[in-house]
């Protein structure tokens, strides 16, 4: 039996200039978790947000899980500066980091919850030796930098292994997917037994902004 979609709504396509008012309206349609997106132009060739955007969010009173997905090498720095910002999660690149382990243990001892966000070409072996510091992994179904890509159905055989992994060794591990997540792409995904999805275009630039429509949507799957 699957488990009901848990919503992470990416602020990456949000309107930045009444960012507060976003996060606000996807929560209170029905979005669980609000995902950031860190980019920093080097890892990959965009420039996004740093951790004085999360300080501000939780000033402003949200209290809602923060996921932070750093796409920046190296990571190190920013695992601390995040922590200490207010993150709930923080999840990065095995690529961007010189040293896996030691990254992964840095973010548990700050309190959060750890991740490993996989490129579509990242194969699962990177993950063989840090299972137990895992609270959660990031599988990427669109290469990493942009919204609004096109989700790549090559992911799929890669959400179903993990699914299996999971189940059976480390139940505990959350299996999340980030990229093209839309009302329709959700049911093989779901089907493929990822549990939090990502949505970032399909849900602030839907048409009329209609935010509870699309959630709705999104959690209306057939299982
Ligand atoms: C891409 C980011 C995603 C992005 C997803 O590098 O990691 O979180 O916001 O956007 P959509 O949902 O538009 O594919
Ligand atoms: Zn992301």
């Amino acid at each position: 039996m699957k488990s009901e979609p848990i919503i992470s709504a990416s602020i990456l396509s949000a309107d930045f200039a009444k960012l507060g008012e976003e996060v606000r309206a996807v929560l209170d349609a029905g979005a669980e978790r609000i995902h950031v997106d860190v980019m920093d132009q080097h890892y990959v060739p965009n420039l996004t947000f740093g951790p004085l955007v999360v300080e501000a969010l939780r000033q402003a009173g949200i209290t809602a899980p923060l996921d932070v997905h750093l796409m920046t090498r190296p990571v190190d720095m920013l695992i601390e500066l995040f922590a200490k910002a207010g993150a709930t999660s923080i999840c990065f690149h095995p690529e961007a980091s010189d040293h896996v382990d030691r990254s992964l243990g840095l973010i548990k001892h700050l309190g959060c919850e750890a991740g490993l966000a996989l490129n579509p070409a990242t194969p699962l072996d990177v993950l063989d030796y840090v299972w137990d510091k895992l609270d959660r992994i990031l599988v990427m179904s669109v290469n990493p930098g942009f919204g609004g890509q096109s989700f790549i159905p090559s992911s799929l055989a890669k959400i179903q292994t993990l699914h299996k992994k999971i189940n059976a060794d480390y139940p505990n591990v959350v299996l999340e997917v980030d990229g093209g997540i839309n009302p329709t792409t959700i049911q093989k995904v779901h089907e493929a037994g990822a549990q939090m999805f990502v949505v970032g275009s399909a849900l602030f630039k839907a048409k009329n902004q209609n935010y509870s429509e699309v959630i709705h949507a999104l959690k209306s799957l057939q299982i």
